[in-house]
């Protein structure tokens, strides 16, 4: 039977810094009907991502906000809050975006904004959270989506993927590991965001209308 056509009503903006693997899983589910969502810009910072690559192949508009071309953070930070407020977007993804949000930014998209973050938050907030794990005697890894608040990797948790730690694993493996986890968790908390099962309220996660205490989370099988 024919599916009926749907208009995908949740407009988003795509944040990436690099490879752009999460935003392949987000193209390739919106393409197979998966996720009703319409990408209307995906912008980088950083003029070499790949990610870049794969949205022109998909023939989404891109944008690239150099930020080594601003003498002045504060300059770039509004530079891209520009390019976002004029096409208000109902969501904007941070998937794999290096850089840290300016107050102003998270507070005008309040609620709109999410984030996926290689670890089991709160733990192992900022970068190199592989090979911290591994220097730690955490017994598993993971990622966690997210809303964005103010503070840095702080917002409101969603939904985690875990994984065990292996004696053989070193940061390679066990990124990889994860990084399969974050294809599914994500376009998932995207789809509930979408389908308006998902919302942040008074700075706590709401899932069909029940405030979640903590994470929903998806164990590696
Ligand atoms: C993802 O693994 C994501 O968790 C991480 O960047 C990677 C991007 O991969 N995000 C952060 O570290 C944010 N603090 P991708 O470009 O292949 O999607």
């Amino acid at each position: 039977m024919k599916k009926p056509d749907t208009v995908p009503t949740t407009s988003a903006i795509i944040l990436i810094s690099g490879y752009g693997t999460n935003l392949q899983t987000i193209l390739d589910q919106i393409i197979s009907d998966q996720l009703p969502i319409k990408i209307i810009l995906v912008l980088s910072d950083n003029p070499k991502a790949y990610g870049i690559e794969r949205a022109k192949k998909s023939g989404i508009p891109t944008k690239i906000i150099n930020y080594h071309n601003f003498t002045n953070k504060a300059d770039f930070h509004q530079s891209v809050k520009n390019s976002i407020k004029k096409l208000d977007p109902s969501l904007i993804v941070l998937a794999g975006y290096m850089r840290i949000l300016s107050r102003d930014f998270c507070h005008q998209f309040k609620g709109k904004i999410l984030n996926i973050h290689p670890s089991l938050l709160p733990k192992l907030k900022g970068l190199n959270t592989y090979q911290r794990v591994l220097e730690s005697d955490d017994e598993y890894h993971g990622s966690t989506v997210h809303f964005v608040t103010e503070e840095l990797d702080s917002g409101p948790l969603i939904l985690q993927y875990r994984t065990r730690i292996r004696p053989d694993d070193n940061p390679e493996r066990l990124k990889k590991r994860v990084q399969h986890g974050e294809h599914q968790i994500y376009p998932m908390a995207i789809r509930w965001f979408a389908e308006g099962l998902l919302k942040m309220v008074d700075g706590e996660t709401l899932l069909m209308g029940k405030r979640m205490t903590r994470p929903k989370v998806l164990e590696e099988t």
